[in-house]
């Protein structure tokens, strides 16, 4: 019951359009969510997911090879929530009404959806608690859970 109550919550939110609906399938939140947060799929489209369940062995530097019957479902779960996929929502149509068609970004933090919010001073960036652009949850307390209101 909780859950439902909160569930309609957010429905009735006129905050709707700051969610992008959080990884509930166990495989893909363990094994994206292990080095950092785990991204909501809404942020990227499908084939940049793709793209980058492609190239697991260079992962941004890192090796996050998986099996390759675990890559397959995980790709399945991006996809289906990815900015373009059926459930991406309001926050995958932001996404994509500034992205180009030949465009294939990788990083979440190189859209231009993600830039025209992001204008902030670099000392913002240079926080010692941040480090990196890609560590949302420093800045969006509630980023795990795909709520990012301005705070
Ligand atoms: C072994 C550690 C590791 C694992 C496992 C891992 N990642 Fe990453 N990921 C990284 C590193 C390191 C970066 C670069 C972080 C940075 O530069 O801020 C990164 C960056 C990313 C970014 C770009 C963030 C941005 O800058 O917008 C996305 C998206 C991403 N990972 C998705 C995934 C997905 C999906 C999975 C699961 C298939 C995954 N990661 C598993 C280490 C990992
Ligand atoms: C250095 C702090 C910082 C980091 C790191 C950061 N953000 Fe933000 N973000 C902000 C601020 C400040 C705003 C509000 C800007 C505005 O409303 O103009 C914002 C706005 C947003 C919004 C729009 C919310 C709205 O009300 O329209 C989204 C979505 C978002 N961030 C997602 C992310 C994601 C995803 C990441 C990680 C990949 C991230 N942010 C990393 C500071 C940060």
């Amino acid at each position: 019951m909780k859950k439902l109550a909160l569930l309609l919550c957010l429905v009735a939110s006129p905050a709707l359009a700051d969610f992008a609906p959080p990884i509930t399938d166990p495989l893909t939140k363990a094994a994206c969510g292990e080095c950092h947060m785990a991204f909501q799929p809404a942020f990227l489209p499908a084939r940049s997911w793709d793209k980058m369940m492609a190239n697991l062995a260079d992962h941004f530097g890192d090796n996050a090879t998986l099996a390759p019957d675990k890559a397959a479902h995980i790709r399945k779960v991006l996809a289906e929530s990815a900015a373009d996929g059926p459930q991406g929502g309001r926050m995958g149509h932001k996404i994509l009404s500034r992205l180009r068609a030949d465009e294939t970004p990788l990083r979440i933090t190189e859209t231009a959806a993600f830039l025209r919010k992001h204008r902030l001073p670099e000392s913002e960036w240079k926080r010692p608690d941040v480090v990196t652009k890609s560590n949302c949850v420093a800045c969006h307390k509630t980023a795990e859970k795909g709520i990012y209101e301005d705070d």
